[in-house]
């Protein structure tokens, strides 16, 4: 532990040399801190006491060890505003592997599981709940947007490397200062007022993530950014600093941020905060795409609903809703950087949309519809489907073609065909095609209703030997 380290009743506001708050007009200091008791009931009541007893055997091990450990980031933030933490996060003084695999922690059958590339550990407990390890580090970013360089540091290091204050606060949990709240940032303050704050003028152009990030942080918490930090936001736009980053991680940070449950909110956020070039050449009209946005989780919903066993990929029809009315080669030009699952799917939906409502119209038999249903994928139907209210014919069209239509095949296979006289070939593909759409039109129901169709329609002779 480091001697600069403040403690939960040192009286001093936490306001640490070089955190650029000093002068700030917007904060205050924090007056009002957690004593080490008030933390430990806090971890009980809401973590329980088998997870308070789990941290308590883990400080005990590590200060055996002479590798203090400490709950970081995320999970403290969430435990000072009474969330749930479904993860919990360690950061080590030391060597994550020989805390990890000690063989007390393991006790109730906790299975370890090393990542030695990463120097990092996960320890999971036969009740589900997780813990991660990482030995505290220092990061040096070579250059901006770049992966850091890293090097075993502190806790205080490890807290200084974080995005937002918010973030970069820590519980001690060495058996004798366990349950001391460590926040050389203020993040605390910054939690009070609802404040997503950097921890240095740097911060966007190192990680451009933390823009992504931020505008997620602000529409859970319905947080804001602190003054300086929307400055130096504006600074790092203007640098077009998100271009720098690899396709795949600003991809993983668009798609946790439409995957939000809050899509309008998180729309909303990123046009006032200028980043709407990310998704399209121009902003979106907001009235009508929120509309649509509520239509597609309507969608989505049914879906659930109606197909449990089948998988989406939700951010599909958000991209699909969010690309229908911008030029095809806009959204072609993000697919080609972007690795996005089924991408080039969402490209052949986007040319085929346009067309599809008049095509739909003009669809006399179901049959008709479902060989145009057909053509889309599933989140490109959804999408199609989000466009109309939920009782229009055209949602009603759709959702009939995936909960019944797109499942029915012709009565008679083809073995069956051939066995009634039919020879192979395309022409055998045909007549399945044909006995397919009559069942889709309600023309014949069974093997014995398609025979007669058959011969009805002259393929088979009317007298069967
Ligand atoms: N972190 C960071 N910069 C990043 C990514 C992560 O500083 N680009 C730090 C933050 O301190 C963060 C912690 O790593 O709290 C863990 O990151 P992550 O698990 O992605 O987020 P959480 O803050 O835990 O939030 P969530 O509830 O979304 O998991």
């Amino acid at each position: 532990m480091t001697a600069n380290k403040r403690t939960a009743t040192d009286p001093a506001p936490l306001l640490p040399a070089g955190s650029g708050r000093q002068g700030d007009p917007g904060t205050t200091p924090d007056t009002n801190r957690f004593t080490t008791p008030q933390i430990r009931q806090m971890l009980q009541r809401q973590w329980g006491d088998v997870l308070l007893q789990r941290l308590e055997v883990i400080g005990g091990i590590a200060a055996r060890l002479g590798t203090p450990a400490y709950l970081v980031g995320g999970c403290v933030r969430d435990l000072l505003q009474n969330r749930p933490a479904p993860d919990l996060d360690l950061a080590i003084e030391g060597d994550v592997r020989a805390l990890a695999e000690s063989p007390p922690l393991q006790q109730p059958h906790a299975q370890c599981q090393l990542h030695p590339r990463f120097g990092t550990a996960t320890l999971r407990y036969p009740d589900g709940f997780r813990l991660d390890f990482a030995r505290c580090r220092i990061e040096h970013y070579p250059a901006p947007a770049t992966l850091p360089e890293v090097r075993p540091g502190d806790i205080h290091s490890d807290l200084a490397r974080r995005d937002f204050t918010i973030n970069a606060m820590a519980v001690d949990l060495n058996p004798t200062t366990f349950g001391e709240l460590l926040d050389p940032h203020g993040g605390r303050a910054d939690l009070r007022q609802g404040l997503l704050r950097v921890l240095h003028a740097g911060s966007f152009l190192d990680d451009p993530t933390r823009i992504l990030r931020g505008l997620r942080f602000a529409v859970r918490f319905q947080f804001r950014l602190e003054k300086g930090t929307r400055a130096l936001l504006r600074e790092a736009l203007a640098q077009d600093i998100l271009a720098r980053l690899s396709g795949a991680r600003l991809w993983r940070e668009l798609q946790y941020l439409l995957e939000l449950s809050d899509l309008p909110i998180a729309l909303e956020r990123l046009g006032a905060w200028r980043l709407w070039p990310l998704l399209r050449p121009e902003p979106a009209d907001m009235e009508s795409l929120l509309v649509r946005i509520r239509r597609g989780h309507q969608e989505i919903d049914w879906f659930r609903r109606h197909c449990p066993d089948e998988t989406l990929f939700d951010a599909a029809v958000w991209l699909t809703i969010l690309w229908r009315d911008i030029p095809w080669t806009e959204a072609e030009k993000r697919l080609h950087y972007w690795p996005v699952a089924g991408g080039h799917r969402i490209l052949r939906d986007l040319r085929l949309l346009p067309d599809m409502p008049g095509a739909l119209t003009r669809a006399d038999r179901p049959s008709a519809a479902g060989r145009l249903w057909e053509r889309l994928s599933l989140p490109g139907l959804l999408a199609l489907c989000a466009e109309y209210p939920e009782t229009d014919i055209m949602v009603e069209s759709g959702h009939q073609h995936l909960r019944r239509q797109r499942w029915l095949s012709s009565p008679l296979n083809g073995k069956e065909l051939q066995a009634l006289g039919l020879t192979p070939g395309p022409r055998l593909g045909e007549v399945l095609e044909r006995l397919r759409n009559a069942r889709l039109d309600g023309e014949i129901k069974d093997k014995e209703t398609a025979r007669q169709w058959l011969i009805g329609q002259g393929i088979l002779p009317s007298i069967q030997p």
